[in-house]
Order: C-alpha cells, then sequence, then structure tokens
C-alpha cells in the first residue's frame, strides 16, 4: 500500500515526495523529529510530543512554519489519509536547504515532513517475555536532550547488540548508563523502589518517562531519581525500557545475565497496564 505523506504542506504518495541534496538534514544532521504512536486512530501523549518539539526548535533556533493548530490538524489528517489504526507518525523538521555551509543559513525555510508507520503497538509479545540488552560506551553527543536525527551511534550500538544476540543495548557513560538506543532505561530495586536517572543533556527528555514516574507515584510506588550503574541494574529485582512506540517494557537479561529472577516483574507489569489505560483514555 502507498502511504500518503505529509511534505511542506503538500499530501503526496511517498514515491513522490522528495527533498533537496542541499537539505541541512541531508547534510548536517540539522533536523529534529518526534515520534507519536496511535491506537485506534487515536493519538497517544500528543501533547508532550508537541511540547518537546518546540523545545527543540527553539535549542536549535528553528521555526516550525505551522500553528499549534495546524500541527495537531495535520496529525490528525495523516492518520485520516492512511486509515492508520495503530502504528506510529513520525516528524521530521529540518532548517531546510540551503548552499552548504556551517552557519546557519538566514532565510532557509524548514522542511516539514511526516509519514506513517502501521505496525502492531499495543500487542507486543515481548511485554511478556522482556528484552535482552547488553552495555555499549555511549558515544553520542553531548546534546541528547534535543531530539535530533543524528541516530547513526544509536543504530551502530544496535547492530553491535544483535551481533552479540541482544535486543538492544543501554548505553553508559562515567560507570553509569544513560538510556537506551531509542528509549529510557529504568530499574525497580530490591524494596520496590523505581529508580531513573535525572532529566540533563545527557539524555533525552522522554514523554514516556514522564508519565510513568507520575503514574508510579500515584500508585505509591517510591520514585529515586539518580543515576545506576550497570552493576546495579544487575542485582535490582526488576528493569525496564520507556518510550513512545514500546511503552513500559520489561527488561529481563543484562549483558547475558537474568536481572532479578530473569522473568518480567510485578512493577513493571503494574506499570504497563497502568499507562495502557491512561494513555488509551486520554488519547485524541
Ligand atoms: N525514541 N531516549 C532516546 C534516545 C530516544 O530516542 C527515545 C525515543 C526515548 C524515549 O522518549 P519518548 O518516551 O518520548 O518516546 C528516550 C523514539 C521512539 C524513536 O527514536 O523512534
Amino acid at each position: 500500500m502507498t502511504r500518503i505523506v505529509y511534505l511542506n504542506g503538500a499530501w503526496l504518495p511517498e514515491a513522490d515526495a522528495k527533498v533537496s541534496v542541499f537539505d541541512r538534514g541531508f547534510l548536517f544532521a540539522d533536523a529534529i523529529y518526534e515520534v507519536t504512536a496511535v491506537i485506534g486512530g487515536r493519538l497517544i501523549e500528543y501533547a508532550g510530543h508537541a511540547a518537546r518539539l518546540q523545545r527543540s526548535l527553539a535549542e536549535l533556533a528553528m521555526q516550525l512554519p505551522l500553528s499549534p493548530e495546524e500541527l495537531l490538524a495535520v496529525h490528525r489528517d495523516i492518520v485520516r489519509r492512511n486509515d492508520l489504526r495503530e502504528g506510529l507518525i513520525y516528524l521530521q523538521v529540518s532548517r531546510g536547504a540551503a548552499d552548504r555551509d556551517f552557519s546557519y543559513p538566514k532565510d532557509a525555510v524548514p522542511t516539514v515532513v511526516l509519514f506513517t508507520q502501521a505496525k502492531p503497538v499495543l500487542d507486543n509479545p515481548r511485554a511478556k517475555t522482556g528484552i535482552s540488552v547488553v552495555t555499549q560506551p555511549d558515544l553520542r553527543w553531548a546534546r541528547r536532550d534535543i531530539k535530533t536525527v543524528q541516530l547513526v551511534y544509536p543504530s551502530m550500538a544496535k547492530m553491535e547488540a544483535a551481533r552479540l544476540g541482544a535486543d538492544d543495548a543501554w548505553l553508559v557513560e562515567d560507570g553509569f548508563v544513560t538510556e537506551a538506543t531509542s528509549a529510557t532505561a529504568h530499574i525497580v530495586t530490591r524494596d520496590g523502589t523505581l529508580v531513573t536517572r535525572e532529566l540533563s543533556n545527557a539524555i533525552l527528555h522522554g514523554i514516556t518517562r514522564a508519565s510513568t514516574l507520575e503514574i508510579a507515584r500515584g500508585a505509591g510506588i517510591p520514585v529515586d531519581v539518580r543515576p545506576f550503574t550497570p552493576e546495579e541494574a544487575l542485582g535490582a529485582a526488576e528493569a525496564f525500557i520507556t518510550s513512545a512506540t514500546s511503552f513500559v517494557l520489561p527488561v529481563t537479561q543484562i549483558d547475558g545475565r537474568p536481572v532479578g529472577n530473569g522473568v518480567p516483574g510485578p512493577v513493571t507489569a503494574r506499570l504497563r497496564e497502568l499507562y495502557i489505560a491512561e494513555k488509551l483514555a486520554s488519547a485524541i
């Protein structure tokens, strides 16, 4: 099936959507993105993704040529035009096309692209089995709080994880876990406390992370916001990741060794259930 994609105000069959070779997203990775889940044709956590998009734009002095109302309308329209029931919407904004120069061009017009990917999100077999991760050095740039499209290092780390027979990598810097290649990393200690790294430039400020912490607190699960080491994670009762596409997903193996008793734990299962119930109810 040919998707209909959005490119700078036009709706086009995917094969006809073309961007200039001078686009700074292509030449400099001078572009940011968001990924929003869609379930039952409705947007999950849209407000959070729209707010983080504005933050990324501001950090890079870019301006979106769409008002907040227009941006939401485009999201709704792409769901409708592609009859998307479940999957995700990928949105990218680059600074636009300009002759190659390291300085930001004065009058470039941002390139705005949206496309959909239909796939099961809710029914994830890994929720029952958990995923395996291997630790890898975090060799990304130091502004991971900006959601840029510089994703080749996360791709390398994921390929290395696959080579080692694992599903994903947890990245480690100065002895502490930063995050997964495309998700936030968390653990649950043996006394039932959710431990997650504090927000800084070292990690992406996950939308699912923020909601999960709020839900945990509301459910009486203690939350400790601090970094943790791979060793602490291995000695923890549970580990899990959060992201727009995985929601809350158990991690049952780190570097070939089991986390807790090697099966998804009750706190992770409860948070996944609560997260899904709340976010489906508030989807727009
Ligand atoms: N990735 N950390 C990184 C490095 C990420 O790329 C992501 C999301 C997250 C989780 O953020 P959120 O909960 O807002 O989705 C954390 C998306 C899903 C992606 O790149 O496909």
